[in-house]
C-alpha cells in the first residue's frame, strides 16, 4: 500500500492555468461599486477591470525590477533613451513600463501625436511597417521633445519579413524616433533587431513583490483575504500580477464573504489541493473500478479538467516513496495521457488510462 504524504506537509504545488485570464472583461455591478472603497468612487475607474484600474501610471509605481527601472530613469534623466527591447512572461509589467515611460516624457495632451502604439491586434505586416511606421517616424517631434516613440507590443507575433523590414527603419530614423519592442519570447525576435536594442528581461514577480500590492488593492476594494486564500492566489498566479488581480476581482464578484483557499480555487475552476490528494489516494489504494468511479464522479460534480488533475498529480508521484523504475513507468504513462488530451482525446477514456496506469504500477 502506498502511503501519501500528509496534507500539511505538502510541498509547493505547481499549478497550471489552461486558460489565460488576460482578456476577461469585468463589468462591475453598480451596487458593488457603491459598497467599495475610495478608489472606486471616481467615475473614470467605475467600469475598469482592476488590471487597468491598478495599472502603474508612473515608473515608481511598478512593484518590481528596481534595477531596470533605475536604469531607465537614468536614461530619461540624460535624454538618452536607447531603443528598448523588453521581454519576459505575461503580467510582469512590460507594457506598463513603456506606457509609464511615455507618460513621463510627454505632456498628457501630446502623447497621441508623439507615441505610436501597435500591438498584435493591429495589422503589422510588411506593408504596415513600411507605411504607417515610416510615415510616423518620418516627421520630427514637436517642441522640445528629443524624439517620438513607437511601441511595438507583442512583437513576437510579427512576421519575420515585417521584422526584417524594421531593421533599416530603426537605423534610418534613430535621430527622431525611439522604438520600444515588447515580447514574451525573445527567440521570436530576429537577431538583427535584438542587437539594435537595449534588452531588459522582466522575470516573474515573487511573493514579496506581489504581496504589498495585493494588500493595497484589498484595502482599497474593502476585501478580506484569509492567509490560505492569499497563499492559493500566489500559487495560482505563478508570478503574474495580471492573474493576481483578475482572480481577486472574480472572487470579489462571486461573493461578499472573506476570500478563502476554497473560493480562490473554485473561482478559477482549478482542483482544490485536498481533492487532488483524495484522487491520489484512490488511484494508489483502491481497485480499478472503485478508483475510476470515485474520480469520475468528483470530476463531474466539480467540473474539473482531467488536464489540471494530471498536472497536480504529477507532483505526488515525485514525492511518494517508490522504486524509481515504477516512478519512471508511471510518469511516462502520464506524459502520454497528457499528450493525448492535448490533441483532443476523450477525457473519460484518458481517465480510464490514468487509473489503469496506477493499477499496473501497483501490480
Ligand atoms: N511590475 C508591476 N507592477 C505593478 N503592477 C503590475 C506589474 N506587472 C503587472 N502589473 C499589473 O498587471 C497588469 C498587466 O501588466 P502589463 O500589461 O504591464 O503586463 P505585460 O508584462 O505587458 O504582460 P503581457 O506580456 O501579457 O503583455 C497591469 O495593468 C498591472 O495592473
Ligand atoms: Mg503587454
Amino acid at each position: 500500500m502506498f502511503v501519501l504524504p500528509k496534507s500539511g506537509a505538502v510541498a509547493v504545488y505547481y499549478f497550471r492555468f489552461r486558460s489565460s485570464l488576460k482578456n476577461i472583461v469585468f463589468p462591475l455591478p453598480a451596487e458593488k461599486m457603491e459598497a467599495t472603497g475610495e478608489a472606486t468612487k471616481t467615475s473614470e475607474t467605475h467600469n475598469l477591470p482592476w488590471v487597468e484600474k491598478y495599472r502603474p501610471k508612473k515608473l515608481e509605481e511598478l512593484i518590481s525590477h528596481d534595477d531596470i527601472i533605475s536604469t531607465i530613469n537614468r536614461f530619461l534623466a540624460q535624454d538618452r533613451l536607447p531603443h528598448l527591447l523588453l521581454y519576459g512572461p505575461p503580467g510582469t509589467g512590460k507594457t506598463s513600463t513603456v506606457l509609464a515611460i511615455s507618460k513621463q516624457i510627454y505632456k498628457p495632451g501630446e502623447i497621441t501625436s508623439h507615441v505610436l502604439e501597435l500591438n498584435a491586434s493591429d495589422d503589422r505586416g510588411i506593408d504596415t511597417v513600411r507605411n504607417k511606421i515610416m510615415n510616423f517616424a518620418g516627421t520630427k517631434p514637436a517642441g522640445n521633445y528629443p524624439f517620438k516613440m513607437i511601441i511595438l507590443d507583442e512583437a513576437d507575433a510579427m512576421t519575420k519579413d515585417a521584422q526584417n523590414s524594421l531593421r533599416r527603419i530603426i537605423e534610418r530614423f534613430t535621430e527622431t524616433t525611439r522604438f520600444c519592442i515588447i515580447c514574451n519570447y525573445l527567440s521570436k525576435i530576429i537577431p538583427a533587431i535584438q542587437s539594435r536594442c537595449t534588452r531588459f528581461r522582466f522575470s516573474p514577480l515573487n511573493k514579496d513583490q506581489i504581496l504589498p500590492r495585493l494588500h493595497e488593492v484589498c484595502k482599497k476594494e474593502n476585501l478580506s483575504l484569509d492567509p490560505n486564500g492569499e497563499k492559493a492566489l500566489l500559487t495560482l498566479a505563478e508570478g503574474d500580477m495580471r492573474r493576481v488581480l483578475n482572480i481577486l476581482q472574480t472572487c470579489s464578484m462571486a461573493s461578499d464573504e472573506i476570500i478563502t483557499e476554497e473560493s480562490v480555487y473554485t473561482c478559477v475552476g482549478h482542483p482544490l489541493p485536498s481533492h487532488v490528494e483524495e484522487i491520489a489516494d484512490w488511484l494508489f489504494n483502491h481497485d480499478f473500478m472503485q478508483a475510476f468511479r470515485n474520480t469520475f464522479t468528483l470530476l463531474q460534480t466539480r467540473g474539473y479538467a482531467l488536464q489540471d488533475i494530471l498536472t497536480d498529480l504529477h507532483l505526488f508521484v515525485h514525492r511518494i516513496n517508490m522504486p524509481s523504475r515504477l516512478r519512471i513507468n508511471i510518469i511516462d504513462k502520464m506524459a502520454e495521457i497528457e499528450e493525448r488530451l492535448l490533441v483532443g482525446s476523450s477525457d473519460k477514456i484518458q481517465l480510464s488510462a490514468l487509473v489503469a496506469a496506477f493499477q499496473e504500477v501497483k501490480d
